[in-house]
């Protein structure tokens, strides 16, 4: 039976929420989508995610939900990071950091997907282990009767994210990439059957500079002065991917590249306004 899987990249802040809640029940209806994974760690005012918006998402629909080095931004979110079971922090940081490797849940139709976040280390923080020994660490973590195993690689370098695409070839149904913002237009299922793309790309706004206001990023670009980097509002669009894989082999059959534009932009001000940005 094919199993079919949306992931959505980086949602950043009210616009990025807005856009979420106006398109995703019906993505979810067009593709005939049996597990909405998300990345979250852009959608509290740009940085971090919150409890509240954490059951925000799920209440649209998310069922797994990946974050990337923005995890402990908002500190509140740590007791639902070690409680809940559906939400996982980065593999490769310390053992001693919040949270779990592996997140599972279960479809409608029976099969498992489970989902593990790795971050990169080229120009990131440095604290994090090898990703590729994480990854080889975790895949064992993985029960063997869950076959569909995506994973989450949040990097900087386009290198570090093609590396972990071949790294685990044949091994998982997945690799997908976050952090950059970015839509990349190279996907592709590698030749022992895992899905590859280098970006997700953003769901936010995109009269931006990856998802904040222009004026502020520029301004600090141009000065070295600081300057707060608010997260702006025009063209607000989910961007993703649609994954068919096989649940008996866990070997992706089809991947394809999704953005889709919100509407009623007018109503955006009032929408989710005791959120914050
Ligand atoms: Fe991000
Ligand atoms: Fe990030």
């Amino acid at each position: 039976m094919r199993i079919n899987l949306l992931c959505i990249g980086d949602v950043v802040g009210r616009p990025g929420r807005y856009v979420l809640s106006q398109t995703l029940t019906n993505l979810i209806a067009q593709h005939e989508i049996h597990c909405v994974i998300c990345n979250a760690e852009n959608i509290a005012a740009g940085s971090g995610l919150t409890p509240q918006l954490y059951d925000k998402l799920l209440r649209y629909g998310v069922n797994l939900i990946t974050l990337g080095d923005h995890v402990y931004r908002k500190m509140d979110i740590i007791p639902v990071l070690e409680k809940a079971d559906n939400i996982v922090r980065p593999a490769n940081y310390p053992p001693t950091s919040p949270g779990r490797n592996v997140a599972i849940y279960q479809t409608r139709l029976g099969p498992r997907v489970a989902v593990v976040s790795i971050v990169g280390r080229l120009y990131m923080r440095p604290q994090a282990d090898c990703p590729y020994r994480t990854a080889d660490e975790v895949l064992r973590q993985v029960p063997s009767d869950v076959r569909i195993v995506v994973i989450d690689m949040h990097a900087e370098a386009t290198s570090e994210k093609v590396a972990m695409g071949w790294h685990l070839d044949g091994r998982v149904s997945l690799v997908f990439g976050t952090h950059t913002h970015v839509q990349t237009a190279d996907e592709t299922i590698l030749p022992d059957g895992t899905a590859y793309i280098t970006d997700l790309g953003m769901t936010g706004p995109y009269r931006s500079i990856l998802g904040r206001r222009k004026d502020r990023v520029l301004k600090h670009f141009m000065t070295n002065l600081p300057a707060p980097f608010d997260v702006a509002t025009g063209d607000p669009r989910l961007c993703g991917i649609v994954v068919g894989v096989d649940d008996q082999t866990g070997r992706a059959v089809e991947i394809k590249r999704i953005c889709v534009a919100g509407t009623d932009l007018e109503d955006m001000e009032s929408f989710d306004s005791n959120e914050g940005q």
